[in-house]
């Protein structure tokens, strides 16, 4: 299936008023309600030339045919998601974004893109939907008629999946067949990406490659395995546009504050201003290949720019253990770590996940991709920003 691209059209125009003064030009942006009543009436005629209407002189210079693409990404308020959103906002998308409700606002991460909606430059569009609730994903589809469906939403914390393991199969797991069964239902041509996971290769042993078995350890992994199959099927069932990155460890100072890199950094940083005193931890043995959300957020914009659907790894290729991450993070502070981390079995998972080491060579002869975020520069960049967020708190 192809993507449809929409043409609109871009007025190039000036209005005047009768006593000379010039009110408006541009290609788009109007603030008087007035200036916009007339301009439509006046674009509605596409001729480019000199409009009288009403106490105005309206000069269309020209119109352009410009294409506007429609993304839709649910788990927008999330790390990958912002990334994405920014990425996507960059290339020119309109990007819509799903958010579910909550008690209080929980937009921080894309607070940064966001522009009244009636402000008619913003491209930024976020929907009330749920990836539980079937009916609101139709709703938003219909409303939104993407190019590009972008699935990142998810309860995406593996510890946490032992404790809510069916909400965790409804939402990440069966959530994704709801999407999918929801673009399938509205006929819209649109191409389809999925949030996969190495943590669904479990206990294989590294490297893990797309050859490599599933033996997910987790009901995260298990959920998060559902919606991978999900997906080939609707792939093979219905020709549909669908494709899976199959991601590693992804990481930024965005990263959310249970997840173990940014809770070593946050710790890092509290502790160096006396705001902390002691970090506890779980597995420190376990390893882990942690890359950077803008690298892999440009791995996932390839993937879906591919003329056909497939499935990738995407990872940098090096691991390393939870220990060596938190040497690491506290020697940025000139700290020793021994000093300030203590184990916590309450932290262990009842079934671990030892080692992740993604083989992304087929991401890089296919699509062209290389990591270019190094483990210690990653590490560098969340124990400053960490840092700098925790000083500017201490000194507030
Ligand atoms: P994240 O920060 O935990 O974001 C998860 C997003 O899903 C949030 O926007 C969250 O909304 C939304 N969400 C949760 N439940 C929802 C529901 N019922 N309906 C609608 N939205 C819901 O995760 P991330 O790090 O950005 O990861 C993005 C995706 O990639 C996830 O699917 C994750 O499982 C997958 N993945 C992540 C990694 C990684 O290491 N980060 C690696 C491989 C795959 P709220 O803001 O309201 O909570
Ligand atoms: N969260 C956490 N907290 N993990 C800890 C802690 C702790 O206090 N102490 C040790 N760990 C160990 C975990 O046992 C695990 O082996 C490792 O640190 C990484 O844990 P997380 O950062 O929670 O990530 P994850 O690997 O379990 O899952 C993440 O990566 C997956 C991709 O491989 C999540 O982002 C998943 O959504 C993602 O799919």
């Amino acid at each position: 299936m192809g993507v449809p691209r929409e043409n609109t059209a871009l007025y190039v125009f000036a209005v005047w008023l009768p006593c000379g003064v010039r009110v408006a030009e541009g290609g788009h942006g109007f603030n008087e309600r007035d200036t916009v009543l007339l301009f439509v009436r006046v674009c509605l005629l596409r001729i480019p030339g000199e409009v009288h209407v009403e106490n105005c002189i309206i000069i269309l210079h020209d119109v352009k045919e410009v294409s506007v693409k429609r993304a839709l990404v649910t788990g927008i308020t999330g790390q990958v998601g912002s990334y994405l959103a920014e990425s996507l906002l960059a290339d020119g998308y309109g990007v819509h974004g799903i958010v579910r409700r909550g008690s209080t606002i929980n937009t921080s991460r894309i607070d940064h893109l966001y522009r009244d909606p009636h402000d008619v430059e913003a491209r930024l569009r976020l929907h009330f939907a749920d990836l539980s609730d079937a009916s609101s994903l139709g709703r938003v589809l219909q409303e939104v008629r993407p190019h590009e469906v972008y699935n990142l939403a998810a309860q995406s914390h593996v510890r946490v999946s032992f404790d809510v393991p069916e909400y965790t199969a409804e939402v990440t797991g069966l959530g994704t067949l709801r999407l999918l069964e929801a673009v399938r239902a509205s006929g819209i041509p649109c191409r389809f990406y999925q949030a996969s996971s190495t943590e669904m290769f479990g206990s294989s042993p590294p490297p893990q490659s797309e050859e490599t078995p599933f033996r997910p350890r987790s009901p995260y992994a298990i959920a998060k395995l559902a919606a991978h199959y999900f997906t080939i099927n609707y792939r093979e069932a219905y020709e549909m546009h669908a494709s899976c990155g199959i991601l590693g460890n992804t990481e930024s100072p965005r990263r959310g504050e249970t997840f173990v890199t940014r809770k070593i950094t946050r710790a890092a940083a509290r502790i160096k201003l006396g705001r902390q005193e002691k970090l506890h931890l779980g597995n420190l043995d376990a390893e882990r290949d942690w890359g950077h959300a803008r690298d892999y957020v440009r791995a996932i914009r390839l993937i879906v720019s591919q003329e056909t659907p497939d499935d990738y790894v995407v990872a940098t290729g090096v691991s390393h253990t939870v220990r060596e991450f938190c040497e690491a993070a506290f020697s940025y502070h000139d700290l020793d770590w021994r000093r300030y981390v203590e184990v916590d079995p309450r932290y262990f998972r009842p079934t671990e996940v030892d080692a992740l080491r993604g083989d992304a060579s087929k991401a890089r002869r296919v699509l062209g991709w290389a990591p270019t975020v190094t483990f210690s520069q990653l590490v560098e960049e969340m124990a400053r920003a960490d840092y700098e967020a925790e000083k500017r708190l201490a000194d507030s």
